[in-house]
């Protein structure tokens, strides 16, 4: 078990109350101490590799996370992976873990929307359905999960969507891939994606941003990315991906210089449509598809740190975003 921090961690003098408290204050120990029913499930070693509220996730302790997963991934008798983390950036790091952590070992992300002191806490279940997910036999190369609220995600997929309720996490395109309830760990399907190899973690990683489409939107924040030097813009598009007219011209402008631009949509779900031939209410720019632009975020980050002069190759590009 690899613990990172977040409201599964979190702390309250109030436990009336699930919206003031401190995340990441609780060691993995206690968490664990908390839940004895685990001992009947697994032999549980554990690592506090960090103690962060996830909005201040940072690329070093990606790295770290990577690194130890490999690592315990590598070890004869480690069966699964169980990494608790913060709700509120989970889903980028699920979407950097499924590209970067190949292999049939299971990973399974939990996390928790009420503090371990809460009144009616979710974590205490949360884990102990995450590590009856990873001593699953059923979760064996099923890529990178998300257990949480009885439901297995797929990490591509997951994505947290509402503030506070324990039902925050949907994947939206294609639902849960299963379901956990007591001893009964339920694969309903597959995931929709696993990628064919990992990518890896860059040691200094491209400066990717996200830029929002939105009424009158100007195009003074692109170009002084632009000017900046980013390596990359995801456009959080309208709709099925279009953009502003005076974004296009903008985003235009930057792909020229050679920032490379990718489309994903504002929504919440769906897929961005590949244009072809190109739409004006779209410019020509690559197509996330069903990836939301924080996941399309790190996707071109990876794909740019590996391959800077992708940017100059759309058509290779857009193959990733279909593949990943
Ligand atoms: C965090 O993301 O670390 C705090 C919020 C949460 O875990 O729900």
């Amino acid at each position: 078990m690899l613990a990172t921090g977040g409201t599964i961690a979190g702390s309250s003098s109030n436990p009336a109350s699930s919206a003031k408290y401190q995340a990441a204050t609780v060691p993995v120990t206690a968490l664990l101490d908390a839940v004895p029913a685990l001992g009947a499930v697994a032999r549980i070693e554990a690592e506090q590799l960090a103690q962060v509220d996830s909005k201040d996730m940072s690329f070093a302790l990606w790295s770290r996370l990577v690194e130890r997963v490999a690592f315990w991934s590598a070890q004869p008798d480690v069966s699964g992976i169980v990494i608790t983390h913060g709700t509120d950036t989970l889903e980028e790091t699920a979407m950097l873990l499924h590209l970067a952590c190949v292999g049939t070992v299971p990973v399974v992300l939990t996390a928790a929307m009420r503090p371990s002191t809460s009144l009616s806490a979710d974590g205490p279940l949360n884990l102990l359905d995450a590590v009856r997910v990873a001593a699953d036999a059923g979760a064996t190369a099923k890529g990178v999960l998300l257990v949480i609220n009885q439901e297995i995600h797929a990490g591509r997929d997951v994505m947290k969507a509402h503030t506070s309720a324990v039902n925050a996490f949907v994947s939206p395109v294609s639902g849960p891939i299963g379901f956990v309830q007591d001893n009964l760990v339920r694969f309903v399907r597959t995931p929709s994606r696993l990628p064919a190899k990992a990518w890896p973690v860059p040691g200094a990683w491209p400066q990717v941003e996200i830029v929002a489409s939105y009424a009158e939107p100007g195009r003074i924040v692109v170009d002084a990315l632009a000017q900046a030097g980013v390596s990359g813009l995801v456009v959080a598009a309208a709709g099925n991906g279009s953009v502003h007219q005076s974004l296009v011209e903008a985003l235009t402008d930057a792909a020229g210089a050679g920032v490379a631009v990718v489309r994903s949509s504002r929504t919440g779900a769906g897929h961005v449509a590949i244009p072809a031939p190109p739409r004006p209410a779209a410019g020509v720019f690559v197509s996330a598809g069903d990836l939301n632009p924080y996941k399309a975020r790190v996707l071109l980050a990876l794909a740019l740190a590996a391959e800077p002069g992708l940017a100059k190759d759309p058509a290779a590009l857009q193959a990733l975003f279909t593949e990943n």
